[in-house]
């Protein structure tokens, strides 16, 4: 990102590819390979799978060019361009939201992100070397109740995002990113193949492809809202502060197809190369968080190399993870140096240590807070289930609602296709989407699970 001559106090992606960077930068993550397949395998697998792709095209797409509309028609951060387009008026309220779910999922994030980084460890150090299935899930396990490493890592990384706002290395790292990405795909198409491969996969692919709707309630259709959601970064402004950024000439409608098609891609990968492994050692879809963590050291132990592809994975794992994580702690800061005119430093280092704090009770609540419960969730869990299932689709129903009933249509118009300088064939299908089907199908969705209607 660099200045822009026209708009001295803001900073602005240079190209469309920049752009395209930055925001699959922020979408593909953890999201994609770590809460995809953990998710598809507690809700079923093959109709879940579907139940997705409809969410992803129906409403993600919408959603996410809504963020940029709003983003670069307000020229603020989240809640900031709220204010600009709707002043005096309560809509700033769902930047407020926004705010309070980035601290929440920032800090299980981190939590994950922190396991990453062990992992990487681990098999730079052989850890997982002549283990089979059930000692791999041992040493996860193990692991994972302990106190101060998961605690240590997770900070670790809570700082490596902190310090890449503020040195100003995000312009470095998501062009580090552009080049890194491309191999993250690679390997797992590689660990697609060795899955696959593996004897006693092919119920894996059953599992993943084959739908029975036979399991599908509204938990199900809630769980892949959710993940649709999360999954493309939206419904919490992140792509609002992301589309403040982006020039005018920009395509915004393109650039929402491609960063989601992009997204889905790397999911259903992630997808290939974990259900036919779960299958064929004889795992189960069902485990939950830690699903990738017992998962993958298996495949890796399966494969000629795999001492470094393992090592080689976790390293993008975790890069894919910053470049996430950093677009979740930017909505905060932009919000705290814009709004409350903080130094950007300063910003980020409170956003961040506040931040740290929640996640290291996330992380705890594997092993030291783990009797500290609701109904079936830990800390982690509530935090997940309250940010990913619930404020990101309520945030992303009242984004679209504002953007298709509150702006002026011929503003909405405007902003799309810049000024008319581009054909918009589809206008008036993404409006009835958005203003109709968008609406009423996250609220069914979201409100049915929640037992209101
Ligand atoms: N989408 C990211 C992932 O898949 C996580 C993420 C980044 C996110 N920014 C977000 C999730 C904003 C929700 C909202 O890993």
């Amino acid at each position: 990102m660099t200045k822009l001559g026209s708009n001295e106090s803001r900073d602005c992606f240079t190209s469309k590819f920049g752009i395209i960077c930055a925001a699959a930068g922020s979408a593909i993550g953890l999201g994609n390979i770590w809460r995809f397949p953990y998710v598809a395998g507690e809700s079923g697998g093959g109709a879940f799978l579907l139940i997705y792709f409809g969410f992803i095209l129906l409403l993600g797409i919408p959603v996410m060019m809504s963020e940029f509309i709003i983003g670069r028609r307000g020229q603020r951060n989240a809640l900031g361009s709220f204010k600009q387009l709707a002043p005096g008026k309560p809509w700033y309220l769902v930047g407020v939201m926004g705010i309070i779910a980035a601290f929440m999922i920032l800090a299980f994030y981190s939590t994950i992100a922190g396991w990453t980084i062990h992992y990487v460890i681990q098999s730079f150090a052989n850890s997982f070397a002549g283990k089979g299935p059930g000692e791999i899930a041992e040493f996860f396990a193990s692991f994972q109740k302990q106190t101060f490493l998961p605690v240590m890592w997770q900070l670790i990384f809570m700082a490596m995002t902190v310090w890449i706002i503020i040195s100003g290395v995000k312009k470095g790292i998501e062009k580090y990113a552009k080049v890194l990405m491309p191999f993250l795909v690679l390997m797992l198409i590689i660990m697609a193949v060795r899955s696959v491969t593996l004897e006693g996969s092919k119920d894996g692919l059953l599992f993943l492809f084959k739908p029975d709707f036979s399991a599908v309630d509204s938990s199900v259709l809630l769980a892949a809202l959710g993940q649709a959601f999360f999954s493309l970064s939206i419904g919490m402004g992140a792509l609002i502060t992301y589309g403040s950024y982006i020039q005018k000439h920009n395509n915004l409608g393109n650039i929402s197809v491609e960063v989601s098609l992009a997204d889905t891609i790397i999911a259903i990968l992630a997808g290939v190369a974990i259900f036919p492994a779960v299958f064929a050692f004889g795992l189960d879809p069902d485990e939950g968080f830690g699903l990738i963590f017992t998962v993958l050291p298996n495949i890796f132990q399966q494969m000629p190399g795999g001492y470094f592809f393992s090592i080689i994975f976790f390293i993008l794992l975790t890069i894919a993870a910053l470049t996430s994580s950093i677009s979740i702690l930017e909505v905060v800061v932009a919000y705290l140096t814009e709004e409350l005119k903080l130094k950007r430093r300063k910003a980020t280092i409170m956003a961040g240590i506040a931040a740290g704090f929640v996640g290291i009770f996330c992380t705890l609540s594997f092993g030291l807070l783990k009797d500290v419960t609701l109904g079936n969730f830990n800390i982690f869990g509530i935090l997940d289930f309250t940010a990913s299932n619930l404020l990101l689709p309520l945030g992303g129903l009242l984004i679209v609602i504002f953007v298709g009933w509150y702006m002026k249509k011929s503003d909405v118009k405007d902003e799309v296709s810049n000024k008319a300088t581009i054909k918009m064939r589809l206008f008036d299908l993404v409006m009835f989407i958005l203003k109709f089907i968008a609406p009423v199908a996250i609220a069914i969705v979201l409100f049915d699970s929640l037992g209101v209607i």
